[in-house]
Protein backbone atom coordinates (compact mmCIF):
# COMPACT_ATOMS: atom_id res chain seq x y z
CA UNK A 1 0.00 0.00 0.00
CA UNK A 2 1.25 3.87 -1.07
CA UNK A 3 1.82 5.32 2.27
CA UNK A 4 1.49 9.34 2.51
CA UNK A 5 1.91 11.62 -0.17
CA UNK A 6 3.90 10.79 -3.13
CA UNK A 7 7.18 11.06 -4.01
CA UNK A 8 6.70 14.19 -6.01
CA UNK A 9 4.00 15.81 -4.55
CA UNK A 10 3.68 19.49 -5.31
CA UNK A 11 3.78 21.46 -2.10
CA UNK A 12 3.86 24.67 -2.47
CA UNK A 13 1.98 28.38 -2.00
CA UNK A 14 -0.71 30.41 -4.45
CA UNK A 15 -1.16 33.95 -5.09
CA UNK A 16 -2.83 36.33 -7.54
CA UNK A 17 -1.20 39.30 -9.46
CA UNK A 18 -3.92 41.82 -8.39
CA UNK A 19 -3.71 40.83 -4.78
CA UNK A 20 -0.14 40.73 -4.49
CA UNK A 21 1.75 42.46 -7.24
CA UNK A 22 0.94 46.13 -6.80
CA UNK A 23 2.80 48.33 -9.32
CA UNK A 24 -0.89 48.53 -10.53
CA UNK A 25 0.99 50.80 -14.56
CA UNK A 26 4.18 50.48 -13.78
CA UNK A 27 6.00 48.88 -16.91
CA UNK A 28 3.47 49.82 -19.40
CA UNK A 29 0.85 47.70 -17.36
CA UNK A 30 -2.72 48.96 -18.39
CA UNK A 31 -5.78 48.87 -15.91
CA UNK A 32 -7.47 45.49 -15.00
CA UNK A 33 -10.75 44.97 -13.52
CA UNK A 34 -9.30 44.65 -10.32
CA UNK A 35 -7.93 48.02 -10.28
CA UNK A 36 -10.70 49.69 -10.15
CA UNK A 37 -12.38 47.99 -7.10
CA UNK A 38 -11.99 49.85 -3.80
CA UNK A 39 -11.75 48.29 -0.54
CA UNK A 40 -14.37 46.86 1.37
CA UNK A 41 -14.56 45.44 5.07
CA UNK A 42 -16.21 42.95 6.32
CA UNK A 43 -19.94 42.72 5.57
CA UNK A 44 -19.72 45.74 2.79
CA UNK A 45 -18.63 44.64 -1.03
CA UNK A 46 -15.92 46.71 -2.43
CA UNK A 47 -17.24 49.17 -4.71
CA UNK A 48 -16.49 48.63 -8.69
CA UNK A 49 -15.96 52.44 -9.67
CA UNK A 50 -16.24 54.08 -12.87
CA UNK A 51 -12.41 54.23 -14.01
CA UNK A 52 -10.26 55.40 -11.14
CA UNK A 53 -11.66 57.90 -8.67
CA UNK A 54 -9.67 60.18 -7.01
CA UNK A 55 -9.66 60.06 -3.12
CA UNK A 56 -10.88 56.50 -3.42
CA UNK A 57 -8.63 53.26 -2.13
CA UNK A 58 -7.44 50.73 -4.44
CA UNK A 59 -5.27 47.95 -2.60
CA UNK A 60 -4.49 46.14 -6.07
CA UNK A 61 -2.53 49.08 -6.87
CA UNK A 62 0.39 48.84 -4.36
CA UNK A 63 -0.89 45.08 -2.62
CA UNK A 64 2.01 44.04 -1.04
CA UNK A 65 4.75 45.24 -3.84
CA UNK A 66 5.35 41.38 -4.79
CA UNK A 67 6.27 43.09 -8.58
CA UNK A 68 9.77 44.70 -6.87
CA UNK A 69 9.77 41.78 -4.12
CA UNK A 70 9.35 38.77 -5.87
CA UNK A 71 12.89 37.44 -5.41
CA UNK A 72 12.64 38.21 -1.63
CA UNK A 73 9.24 36.58 -1.19
CA UNK A 74 10.52 33.38 -3.73
CA UNK A 75 13.30 32.95 -1.82
CA UNK A 76 11.36 32.61 1.06
CA UNK A 77 9.26 29.91 -0.45
CA UNK A 78 12.24 28.50 -1.05
CA UNK A 79 13.79 28.78 2.37
CA UNK A 80 10.10 26.85 3.42
CA UNK A 81 11.35 24.16 0.77
CA UNK A 82 8.58 25.10 -2.03
CA UNK A 83 7.85 22.27 -4.92
CA UNK A 84 5.65 24.92 -6.49
CA UNK A 85 4.61 27.82 -6.61
CA UNK A 86 1.16 28.92 -8.00
CA UNK A 87 0.82 32.53 -9.32
CA UNK A 88 -0.95 34.43 -11.86
CA UNK A 89 -0.07 36.47 -14.94
CA UNK A 90 -1.15 39.83 -15.12
CA UNK A 91 -3.10 39.80 -18.70
CA UNK A 92 -3.35 43.76 -18.76
CA UNK A 93 0.72 43.32 -18.24
CA UNK A 94 1.42 41.36 -21.70
CA UNK A 95 -1.65 43.52 -23.41
CA UNK A 96 -2.39 46.69 -21.34
CA UNK A 97 -5.70 46.89 -23.28
CA UNK A 98 -6.39 43.51 -23.87
CA UNK A 99 -6.75 43.97 -27.54
CA UNK A 100 -3.09 44.92 -29.11
CA UNK A 101 -1.70 43.36 -31.87
CA UNK A 102 1.92 42.99 -30.13
CA UNK A 103 2.71 41.73 -26.50
CA UNK A 104 4.29 44.69 -24.03
CA UNK A 105 7.61 43.11 -24.12
CA UNK A 106 8.54 44.81 -20.12
CA UNK A 107 5.59 42.87 -18.84
CA UNK A 108 7.09 39.64 -20.55
CA UNK A 109 10.30 40.22 -19.01
CA UNK A 110 9.17 40.80 -15.91
CA UNK A 111 7.23 37.45 -15.49
CA UNK A 112 10.25 35.90 -16.87
CA UNK A 113 12.42 36.80 -14.40
CA UNK A 114 9.91 35.61 -11.74
CA UNK A 115 10.12 32.14 -13.42
CA UNK A 116 13.90 31.79 -13.77
CA UNK A 117 13.92 32.87 -10.33
CA UNK A 118 11.04 29.70 -9.32
CA UNK A 119 13.06 27.38 -11.56
CA UNK A 120 16.88 28.73 -9.68
CA UNK A 121 15.38 27.00 -6.55
CA UNK A 122 13.73 23.85 -8.24
CA UNK A 123 10.31 25.64 -7.50
CA UNK A 124 7.78 24.84 -10.17
CA UNK A 125 5.48 27.41 -11.43
CA UNK A 126 1.27 26.76 -11.65
CA UNK A 127 0.09 29.82 -13.82
CA UNK A 128 -3.51 31.06 -13.98
CA UNK A 129 -3.80 33.11 -17.03
CA UNK A 130 -6.80 35.07 -15.72
CA UNK A 131 -7.46 35.34 -11.69
CA UNK A 132 -10.01 38.13 -11.22
CA UNK A 133 -8.02 40.84 -13.69
CA UNK A 134 -9.42 41.05 -16.90
CA UNK A 135 -7.65 43.75 -18.76
CA UNK A 136 -10.53 46.98 -18.57
CA UNK A 137 -9.78 47.78 -22.26
CA UNK A 138 -11.89 44.63 -22.79
CA UNK A 139 -15.18 46.03 -21.37
CA UNK A 140 -15.50 48.25 -24.98
CA UNK A 141 -16.41 45.18 -26.77
CA UNK A 142 -19.08 43.54 -23.45
CA UNK A 143 -15.86 42.00 -22.08
CA UNK A 144 -16.63 38.22 -21.83
CA UNK A 145 -20.13 38.94 -23.59
CA UNK A 146 -18.66 39.26 -26.37
CA UNK A 147 -17.36 36.94 -28.91
CA UNK A 148 -14.14 38.52 -30.02
CA UNK A 149 -12.80 38.70 -26.91
CA UNK A 150 -11.95 34.57 -26.66
CA UNK A 151 -9.47 35.84 -29.75
CA UNK A 152 -8.08 38.21 -27.58
CA UNK A 153 -7.41 36.16 -24.48
CA UNK A 154 -6.19 33.04 -27.24
CA UNK A 155 -3.93 35.63 -28.26
CA UNK A 156 -2.94 35.97 -25.01
CA UNK A 157 -2.45 32.61 -23.95
CA UNK A 158 -0.24 31.94 -27.46
CA UNK A 159 1.97 34.78 -26.11
CA UNK A 160 2.92 33.31 -23.10
CA UNK A 161 2.84 29.73 -24.06
CA UNK A 162 5.65 30.46 -26.53
CA UNK A 163 7.31 32.75 -24.56
CA UNK A 164 7.23 30.43 -21.24
CA UNK A 165 7.85 27.09 -23.08
CA UNK A 166 10.33 24.73 -20.99
CA UNK A 167 9.85 26.85 -17.93
CA UNK A 168 6.25 26.86 -17.48
CA UNK A 169 4.30 23.53 -17.49
CA UNK A 170 0.98 23.68 -15.55
CA UNK A 171 -1.45 26.01 -16.64
CA UNK A 172 -4.89 27.25 -15.54
CA UNK A 173 -6.86 29.05 -17.49
CA UNK A 174 -9.60 30.97 -15.30
CA UNK A 175 -9.43 31.13 -11.51
CA UNK A 176 -12.75 29.76 -9.82
CA UNK A 177 -14.49 29.68 -12.83
CA UNK A 178 -17.64 29.06 -11.28
CA UNK A 179 -17.34 32.83 -9.42
CA UNK A 180 -19.23 33.32 -12.77
CA UNK A 181 -22.75 32.66 -11.24
CA UNK A 182 -22.11 34.71 -7.66
CA UNK A 183 -19.71 37.75 -8.73
CA UNK A 184 -19.11 38.09 -12.34
CA UNK A 185 -17.33 41.45 -12.05
CA UNK A 186 -14.73 39.45 -10.62
CA UNK A 187 -14.73 35.89 -12.59
CA UNK A 188 -15.47 38.33 -16.25
CA UNK A 189 -15.53 42.33 -16.43
CA UNK A 190 -19.63 41.84 -16.39
CA UNK A 191 -21.58 43.75 -13.46
CA UNK A 192 -25.06 41.99 -14.64
CA UNK A 193 -27.96 40.12 -12.01
CA UNK A 194 -28.69 38.75 -15.74
CA UNK A 195 -28.74 35.01 -16.56
CA UNK A 196 -28.34 35.33 -20.05
CA UNK A 197 -25.31 37.32 -19.49
CA UNK A 198 -23.69 35.12 -17.34
CA UNK A 199 -24.53 31.87 -19.25
CA UNK A 200 -23.29 33.51 -22.78
CA UNK A 201 -20.19 34.91 -20.76
CA UNK A 202 -19.53 31.19 -18.97
CA UNK A 203 -19.98 29.68 -22.31
CA UNK A 204 -17.38 31.72 -24.21
CA UNK A 205 -14.83 31.46 -20.78
CA UNK A 206 -15.49 27.60 -21.46
CA UNK A 207 -14.67 27.99 -25.65
CA UNK A 208 -11.39 30.10 -24.82
CA UNK A 209 -10.54 27.59 -22.54
CA UNK A 210 -11.24 24.54 -24.67
CA UNK A 211 -9.06 26.31 -27.42
CA UNK A 212 -6.73 26.98 -25.31
CA UNK A 213 -5.91 23.68 -23.96
CA UNK A 214 -5.54 22.28 -27.10
CA UNK A 215 -2.82 25.15 -28.51
CA UNK A 216 -0.84 24.54 -24.44
CA UNK A 217 -0.88 20.98 -26.06
CA UNK A 218 0.31 21.47 -29.29
CA UNK A 219 2.95 24.39 -28.32
CA UNK A 220 4.21 21.81 -25.99
CA UNK A 221 3.06 18.53 -25.36
CA UNK A 222 4.59 18.61 -22.25
CA UNK A 223 2.31 20.87 -21.03
CA UNK A 224 -0.73 20.08 -18.77
CA UNK A 225 -4.19 22.45 -18.48
CA UNK A 226 -6.25 22.91 -15.38
CA UNK A 227 -9.35 24.19 -14.90
CA UNK A 228 -10.12 25.69 -11.70
CA UNK A 229 -13.31 25.50 -9.37
CA UNK A 230 -14.62 27.52 -6.38
CA UNK A 231 -14.80 25.03 -4.05
CA UNK A 232 -18.70 24.86 -3.27
CA UNK A 233 -19.74 21.67 -1.31
CA UNK A 234 -22.81 20.83 1.00
CA UNK A 235 -24.43 19.08 2.85
CA UNK A 236 -28.10 18.85 3.06
CA UNK A 237 -29.68 20.21 6.20
CA UNK A 238 -31.74 17.27 7.65
CA UNK A 239 -32.50 13.99 5.90
CA UNK A 240 -36.09 15.34 4.63
CA UNK A 241 -35.93 14.45 0.86
CA UNK A 242 -36.66 18.26 -0.03
CA UNK A 243 -33.56 19.41 1.62
CA UNK A 244 -32.15 16.79 -0.19
CA UNK A 245 -32.91 17.53 -3.17
CA UNK A 246 -32.52 21.60 -3.10
CA UNK A 247 -28.46 20.54 -2.17
CA UNK A 248 -28.81 18.38 -5.20
CA UNK A 249 -29.92 21.77 -7.54
CA UNK A 250 -27.50 23.89 -5.55
CA UNK A 251 -24.57 21.20 -6.27
CA UNK A 252 -25.77 21.59 -9.94
CA UNK A 253 -25.64 25.01 -10.40
CA UNK A 254 -21.71 24.93 -9.37
CA UNK A 255 -20.30 21.81 -10.23
CA UNK A 256 -21.99 22.17 -14.42
CA UNK A 257 -18.91 24.38 -14.80
CA UNK A 258 -16.51 21.01 -13.99
CA UNK A 259 -18.85 19.13 -15.97
CA UNK A 260 -18.56 20.89 -19.08
CA UNK A 261 -14.41 21.37 -18.69
CA UNK A 262 -13.89 18.00 -17.57
CA UNK A 263 -16.28 16.22 -19.64
CA UNK A 264 -16.62 18.29 -22.44
CA UNK A 265 -20.33 19.09 -22.61
CA UNK A 266 -23.26 20.47 -20.83
CA UNK A 267 -24.48 18.37 -18.69
CA UNK A 268 -28.88 17.45 -19.55
CA UNK A 269 -29.62 19.34 -15.78
CA UNK A 270 -28.05 22.48 -17.24
CA UNK A 271 -29.60 22.05 -20.51
CA UNK A 272 -33.28 21.58 -19.46
CA UNK A 273 -33.04 24.64 -17.07
CA UNK A 274 -31.72 26.67 -20.23
CA UNK A 275 -34.81 25.55 -21.86
CA UNK A 276 -37.12 26.43 -18.82
CA UNK A 277 -35.39 29.62 -18.85
CA UNK A 278 -35.66 30.55 -22.15
CA UNK A 279 -31.71 31.16 -21.86
CA UNK A 280 -30.13 30.56 -25.45
CA UNK A 281 -26.28 30.13 -25.75
CA UNK A 282 -24.28 31.70 -28.78
CA UNK A 283 -23.39 28.52 -30.19
CA UNK A 284 -21.77 28.85 -33.77
CA UNK A 285 -20.44 25.48 -36.13
CA UNK A 286 -17.80 23.29 -34.88
CA UNK A 287 -18.74 25.26 -31.25
CA UNK A 288 -19.35 21.91 -29.57
CA UNK A 289 -16.41 19.60 -31.04
CA UNK A 290 -14.02 22.37 -29.74
CA UNK A 291 -15.57 21.64 -25.88
CA UNK A 292 -15.23 18.00 -26.49
CA UNK A 293 -11.28 18.47 -27.87
CA UNK A 294 -10.50 20.75 -25.20
CA UNK A 295 -11.35 19.01 -21.56
CA UNK A 296 -8.48 19.43 -19.01
CA UNK A 297 -5.80 17.19 -18.20
CA UNK A 298 -6.73 18.13 -14.23
CA UNK A 299 -9.07 19.31 -12.13
CA UNK A 300 -7.90 22.36 -9.41
CA UNK A 301 -10.18 23.95 -6.82
CA UNK A 302 -9.63 25.97 -3.84
CA UNK A 303 -11.29 24.62 -0.67
CA UNK A 304 -11.97 27.21 2.33
CA UNK A 305 -15.21 25.97 3.72
CA UNK A 306 -19.24 24.17 3.03
CA UNK A 307 -22.09 25.05 3.18
CA UNK A 308 -25.39 24.02 4.48
CA UNK A 309 -28.66 23.50 2.39
CA UNK A 310 -32.22 22.98 2.46
CA UNK A 311 -35.37 23.89 0.93
CA UNK A 312 -35.56 27.79 2.18
CA UNK A 313 -32.33 28.38 0.44
CA UNK A 314 -32.37 30.40 -2.48
CA UNK A 315 -30.30 29.32 -5.24
CA UNK A 316 -30.83 31.77 -7.86
CA UNK A 317 -27.66 33.95 -6.91
CA UNK A 318 -29.55 36.74 -8.40
CA UNK A 319 -27.31 39.10 -6.49
CA UNK A 320 -23.68 39.98 -6.92
CA UNK A 321 -22.51 38.97 -3.47
CA UNK A 322 -21.31 35.67 -2.96
CA UNK A 323 -23.30 32.63 -1.71
CA UNK A 324 -25.62 32.90 1.25
CA UNK A 325 -27.39 29.55 2.10
CA UNK A 326 -29.54 30.29 4.93
CA UNK A 327 -28.42 27.67 6.97
CA UNK A 328 -25.56 27.07 9.47
CA UNK A 329 -23.74 24.20 10.27
CA UNK A 330 -24.20 23.23 14.01
CA UNK A 331 -21.00 21.16 14.00
CA UNK A 332 -18.54 23.30 12.68
CA UNK A 333 -16.31 26.51 14.09
CA UNK A 334 -16.38 29.60 11.98
CA UNK A 335 -13.28 32.02 10.73
CA UNK A 336 -13.54 35.52 12.06
CA UNK A 337 -15.08 36.30 8.63
CA UNK A 338 -17.78 33.84 9.41
CA UNK A 339 -16.58 31.00 6.64
CA UNK A 340 -17.05 27.73 8.46
CA UNK A 341 -13.88 25.44 8.94
CA UNK A 342 -14.18 21.85 7.49
CA UNK A 343 -11.07 20.14 7.28
CA UNK A 344 -13.58 16.69 6.92
CA UNK A 345 -15.41 18.16 4.03
CA UNK A 346 -12.18 18.18 2.15
CA UNK A 347 -11.55 14.41 1.44
CA UNK A 348 -15.19 14.34 1.22
CA UNK A 349 -14.85 16.72 -1.94
CA UNK A 350 -11.63 15.16 -3.15
CA UNK A 351 -14.13 11.73 -3.16
CA UNK A 352 -16.71 13.64 -4.86
CA UNK A 353 -14.68 15.34 -7.46
CA UNK A 354 -12.55 12.22 -8.08
CA UNK A 355 -15.38 9.79 -8.22
CA UNK A 356 -17.26 12.16 -10.85
CA UNK A 357 -14.30 12.92 -13.56
CA UNK A 358 -11.70 10.67 -12.35
CA UNK A 359 -8.99 13.03 -13.37
CA UNK A 360 -6.43 14.11 -11.22
CA UNK A 361 -7.11 16.67 -8.71
CA UNK A 362 -4.90 19.60 -6.86
CA UNK A 363 -5.77 21.99 -3.94
CA UNK A 364 -4.41 25.07 -5.05
CA UNK A 365 -6.64 27.13 -2.37
CA UNK A 366 -6.97 26.17 1.14
CA UNK A 367 -6.20 28.35 4.20
CA UNK A 368 -7.49 30.65 7.40
CA UNK A 369 -8.05 34.24 6.79
CA UNK A 370 -7.14 35.37 10.16
CA UNK A 371 -6.13 38.57 12.27
CA UNK A 372 -2.57 38.23 13.37
CA UNK A 373 -0.72 39.54 16.62
CA UNK A 374 3.28 41.06 15.87
CA UNK A 375 4.33 40.76 19.09
CA UNK A 376 6.75 43.18 21.26
CA UNK A 377 10.16 40.59 20.21
CA UNK A 378 8.81 40.63 16.72
CA UNK A 379 7.67 36.93 16.37
CA UNK A 380 3.98 36.09 15.38
CA UNK A 381 2.00 32.95 17.15
CA UNK A 382 -0.34 31.54 14.66
CA UNK A 383 -1.33 28.47 16.23
CA UNK A 384 -4.75 28.96 15.14
CA UNK A 385 -3.16 28.77 11.35
CA UNK A 386 -1.06 25.85 12.13
CA UNK A 387 -4.17 23.81 13.46
CA UNK A 388 -6.35 24.65 10.75
CA UNK A 389 -3.26 23.54 7.98
CA UNK A 390 -2.17 20.45 9.65
CA UNK A 391 -6.57 19.32 10.11
CA UNK A 392 -7.04 20.03 6.22
CA UNK A 393 -3.76 17.95 4.99
CA UNK A 394 -4.38 15.04 7.69
CA UNK A 395 -7.02 14.85 5.53
CA UNK A 396 -6.03 15.72 2.32
CA UNK A 397 -3.59 12.36 3.14
CA UNK A 398 -6.46 10.60 4.06
CA UNK A 399 -8.15 10.93 0.52
CA UNK A 400 -4.87 10.18 -1.23
CA UNK A 401 -3.77 6.91 1.29
CA UNK A 402 -7.03 5.42 2.28
CA UNK A 403 -9.40 6.29 -0.68
CA UNK A 404 -6.59 6.41 -3.30
CA UNK A 405 -7.44 9.92 -4.70
CA UNK A 406 -4.51 11.24 -7.11
CA UNK A 407 -3.84 14.66 -5.92
CA UNK A 408 -0.65 16.47 -7.34
CA UNK A 409 -0.08 18.77 -5.18
CA UNK A 410 -1.52 21.43 -2.45
CA UNK A 411 -0.70 25.42 -2.49
CA UNK A 412 -1.63 27.13 0.17
CA UNK A 413 -3.22 30.43 -0.47
CA UNK A 414 -1.29 33.65 0.34
CA UNK A 415 1.83 32.40 2.04
CA UNK A 416 2.72 35.85 2.49
CA UNK A 417 0.04 38.08 3.53
CA UNK A 418 -1.91 39.61 0.27
CA UNK A 419 -4.87 41.75 -0.44
CA UNK A 420 -8.44 39.19 0.28
CA UNK A 421 -10.36 39.07 -2.50
CA UNK A 422 -13.81 39.42 -1.32
CA UNK A 423 -13.33 42.73 1.35
CA UNK A 424 -9.74 44.02 -0.20
CA UNK A 425 -8.81 44.06 3.02
CA UNK A 426 -5.39 43.36 4.82
CA UNK A 427 -5.82 42.43 8.08
CA UNK A 428 -7.50 39.46 6.75
CA UNK A 429 -4.18 37.60 6.40
CA UNK A 430 -3.47 34.08 5.34
CA UNK A 431 0.35 33.93 4.77
CA UNK A 432 3.04 32.06 6.49
CA UNK A 433 4.77 35.11 5.96
CA UNK A 434 3.17 38.42 7.87
CA UNK A 435 3.63 41.86 5.71
CA UNK A 436 3.40 44.66 7.41
CA UNK A 437 0.81 47.06 6.07
CA UNK A 438 -2.48 47.96 6.97
CA UNK A 439 -6.42 48.17 5.45
CA UNK A 440 -5.05 51.33 4.06
CA UNK A 441 -1.93 50.36 2.60
CA UNK A 442 0.46 52.25 5.30
CA UNK A 443 3.21 50.56 6.73
CA UNK A 444 7.12 49.09 5.62
CA UNK A 445 6.05 46.64 3.71
CA UNK A 446 8.38 44.26 5.63
CA UNK A 447 7.94 40.80 5.72
CA UNK A 448 8.21 38.49 8.52
CA UNK A 449 8.18 34.44 9.52
CA UNK A 450 5.10 33.72 11.95
CA UNK A 451 5.38 30.55 13.45
CA UNK A 452 3.57 28.67 10.81
CA UNK A 453 6.40 29.29 8.60
CA UNK A 454 8.24 26.68 10.65
CA UNK A 455 5.86 24.51 10.60
CA UNK A 456 5.46 24.09 7.23
CA UNK A 457 8.72 24.08 6.20
CA UNK A 458 9.05 21.02 8.45
CA UNK A 459 5.99 19.53 6.32
CA UNK A 460 7.83 19.62 3.43
CA UNK A 461 10.86 18.61 5.09
CA UNK A 462 9.01 15.67 6.03
CA UNK A 463 6.83 15.11 2.72
CA UNK A 464 3.87 15.71 5.02
CA UNK A 465 5.05 13.26 7.73
CA UNK A 466 5.63 15.82 10.49
CA UNK A 467 2.03 17.39 10.58
CA UNK A 468 1.60 16.54 14.24
C1 LIG B 1 -10.64 32.66 -3.76
C2 LIG B 1 -9.87 33.48 -4.75
O1 LIG B 1 -11.97 32.94 -3.99
O2 LIG B 1 -10.53 32.92 -2.41
C3 LIG B 1 -8.72 34.28 -4.17
O3 LIG B 1 -9.43 32.72 -5.84
C4 LIG B 1 -9.11 34.79 -2.80
O4 LIG B 1 -8.38 35.28 -5.08
C5 LIG B 1 -9.41 33.61 -1.90
O5 LIG B 1 -8.19 35.64 -2.25
C6 LIG B 1 -9.69 33.95 -0.45
O6 LIG B 1 -10.69 34.91 -0.38
P1 LIG B 1 -10.45 36.25 0.42
O7 LIG B 1 -11.61 37.10 0.12
O8 LIG B 1 -10.36 35.87 1.85
O9 LIG B 1 -9.18 36.81 -0.10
Amino acid sequence: MTKGFPEDFLWGGATAANQAEGAYLSDGKGLSTADVMTAGVHGVPREITDGVVDGKYYPSHNAVDHYHRFKEDIALFAEMGFKSYRMSIAWSRIFPNGDEKVPNEAGLKHYDEVFDTCLQYGIEPIVTLSHFETPLGLLKYGSWENREVINYYLRYCETVFNKYKGKVKYWLTFNEINVMSTKPWMAAGIDSNDEQTRMTAAFHQFLASAKAVQMAHEIDPNNKVGMMYAGHFAYSNSCDPEDVQKTADFMHKMLFYCDVQCRGYYPAYKLKEFEREGIVLPIQDGDLEELKKGKVDFLSYSYYLTHVIGKETNIDFKGLNGVKTGYKNPYLSASDWGWTIDPKGLRYSLNLLYDRYQIPLMIVENGLGAVDKVEEDGSIHDSYRIDYLRDHLTEMKKAIEIDGVPVLGYTMWGPMDIIAASTGEMKKRYGFIYVDIDDHGKGTFNRIKKDSFYWYKKVIETNGEGLD
